[in-house]
């Protein structure tokens, strides 16, 4: 991860290999242009129409200086039309870009000039750069750019500014932290389940948690045995590497009940004895991009210090068929006592994330928010650019796709049909987890519902967006990191939002004493919760 500084240094004066300057589509010269164009002594406007370079987001076109500058090299990148030129643009021609000038150690640039608010143009640039520039080598014996040839070197980037500093210093360091998180997420998505297990997930989330300063409790085996948590230890059973629950506080002195956070954690999804073909496990290892999402959203809150108070329960287990494996037809009883009936040991994800959830809504947050790569449906429905909101609380919807909207990480509502509810009723249990072919990411939103009680609760599922398939435009082959930019957004978004005009839970209660809850006793205060006012 490159670092990143403000500058006041001119264009052509700057101490950096190369400088990124922008240009909008119609070869509209951006910030900087001119100065490097006088000092080049040509029409770098007219070098771009002769080379057919149009300005879209993310082109670009390198050209060598011959030292009449202080950079070696000036990368030209296209913003799209001059209107079109604000945040979202500006961190995908950062994103782009950056993978072109790994190979240089300083890089300067005014891209973060362009836009209406130099705080949001800042951080979309920082964002942009530190996620383009990222690359998952530690398996390799010697990491090479694949572009270059070349040992990647980018250490520094330099903003060059514009006047509005401070503006400009919080926005870069902003997206950096956002960025930082993500790519951390993308570091633990993309190691193998061989190293990547449970017990690896949760010494992970340990040291950040130690590095942060959150609170962090991890539930070991026996533990969630003592607990109660049937779920988990079900999906863990044919594995020798044991489950975890991760739990993680953060006190940010809000003053409102805390925000319950969750994200599947399975760490490889053969599918247990309901096992997947081949193609279907070969991205496998990415089963816990909820999870690792989930971590760097309570890493980035811990740096970013907003004014909410945060707890996470983030169950890890790994699904295998080994010969201790929970079987079709088993019945499982999770945190909180309700059951449920197990007809594909591949519809896994909901297993653990009901003990997470019945564990969360004990705590009485004031919403609970569930990340997961969950469902093959969400996926065909959307494809790999948007993931699905599904949920109670339509409130807490619409700000979760605000804020993906905002950090370019977007979702799509689809709805929570309790209709459905009729697919997934068991005869021999509370609930069974899996319904028929269709309308499978909303029975298996349906399923999560049950155990959230009355708490407003939104379900993120990313099994389209999480990882890569194929290298792509804006994204390596690999993981993505998504949704943690998203969830950090909507967090920053309620720090010290709302008085707390609330009917019922206030504060105090958040720290009673759990109690294992009889699974009936939450009807008669569930009901309306799509319109239970529990925000301000
Ligand atoms: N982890 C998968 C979902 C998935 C598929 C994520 C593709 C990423 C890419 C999940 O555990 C699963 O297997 N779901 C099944 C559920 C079915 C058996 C009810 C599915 O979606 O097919
Ligand atoms: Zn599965
Ligand atoms: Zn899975």
């Amino acid at each position: 991860m490159p670092t990143f500084e403000l500058s006041s240094a001119s264009p052509t004066e700057v101490a950096a290999d190369a400088l990124i300057i922008p240009f909008f589509q119609g070869r509209e010269p951006g910030p900087g242009v001119d100065a490097v164009q006088r000092a080049l002594g040509a029409d770098l406007m007219s070098t771009l129409a002769e080379h057919g370079v149009q300005g879209k987001v993310g082109e670009s076109f390198a050209i060598p200086t011959f030292g009449k500058i202080e950079p070696k090299t000036v990368v030209l990148v296209g913003l799209g039309t001059r209107k079109e030129a604000g945040t979202q643009a500006i961190r995908k021609a950062a994103m782009k870009v950056a993978r072109s000038v790994t190979k240089f150690h300083t890089v300067a640039s005014t891209v973060h000039q362009v836009g209406d608010s130099p705080q949001d143009s800042a951080h979309a640039f920082a964002e942009g750069v530190a996620l383009g520039a990222y690359r998952f080598d530690r398996y390799k014996e010697r990491p090479i750019d694949s572009a270059s040839q070349e040992k990647p070197k980018l250490a520094q980037i330099l903003a060059l500014t514009n006047g509005r500093r401070s503006a400009s210093q919080r926005g870069l360091t902003r997206g950096q932290v956002y960025a930082e998180a993500a790519n951390w997420a993308r570091d633990l998505v993309n190691t193998p389940a061989i190293d990547a297990t449970p017990s690896y997930l949760a010494d992970e989330a340990r040291t950040m948690a130690r590095r942060s300063g959150l609170t962090c409790k991890i539930w070991t085996k026996a533990e969630l045995q003592r607990g109660g948590f049937g779920g988990i230890l079900g999906v863990g059973a044919g594995s020798v590497n044991e489950p975890r629950l991760i739990e993680l506080t953060y006190e940010g002195g809000g003053d409102r009940a805390p925000i319950g956070i969750t994200g599947k954690g399975v760490t490889f999804d053969s599918g247990g004895l309901s096992i997947k073909d081949a193609a279907g496990m070969e991205w496998m290892k990415a089963d816990m991009g909820g999870a690792a999402a989930t971590l760097a959203t309570m890493r980035a809150v811990a740096e970013l210090q907003p004014r909410v108070d945060l707890i996470a329960a983030i169950p890890s287990a790994e699904n295998l068929p080994g010969g201790s494996a929970i079987r079709p037809g088993d019945v499982l009883r999770h945190r909180g006592g309700k059951t449920s009936e197990v007809l594909n040991t591949d519809a896994e994800g909901r297993l653990i994330l009901a003990d997470a959830l019945a564990y969360l809504a004990e705590k009485k947050p004031r919403v609970i928010i569930d990340s997961a790569t969950l469902t093959g449906a969400a996926m065909v429905a959307l494809g790999n650019d948007v993931y699905a909101v599904i949920g109670s609380d339509q409130q807490l919807i619409d700000a979760l796709l605000a804020a993906g909207r905002e950090e370019g990480e977007q979702g799509w509502e689809l709805p929570l049909w309790t209709d459905y509810r009729r697919h997934i009723e068991s005869s021999v249990a509370d609930v069974k987890n899996m319904g028929i072919r269709w309308g499978g990411a909303i029975t298996a939103a349906l399923f999560l519902k049950e155990f959230v009680g009355d708490v407003p609760w939104a379900h993120l599922d990313v099994a389209g967006t999480a990882f890569a398939e194929q290298s792509g435009d804006l994204w390596p082959r690999g993981a993505t990191g998504s949704p943690a930019r998203t969830l950090i957004r909507y967090i920053e978004g309620e720090s010290g939002r709302g008085r707390a005009p609330r009917t019922s839970a206030p504060k105090a209660k958040a720290s009673a004493p759990r109690k294992a809850s009889s699974r009936k006793s939450s009807a008669p205060a569930s009901g309306s919760k799509r319109t239970s006012a529990r925000r301000g």
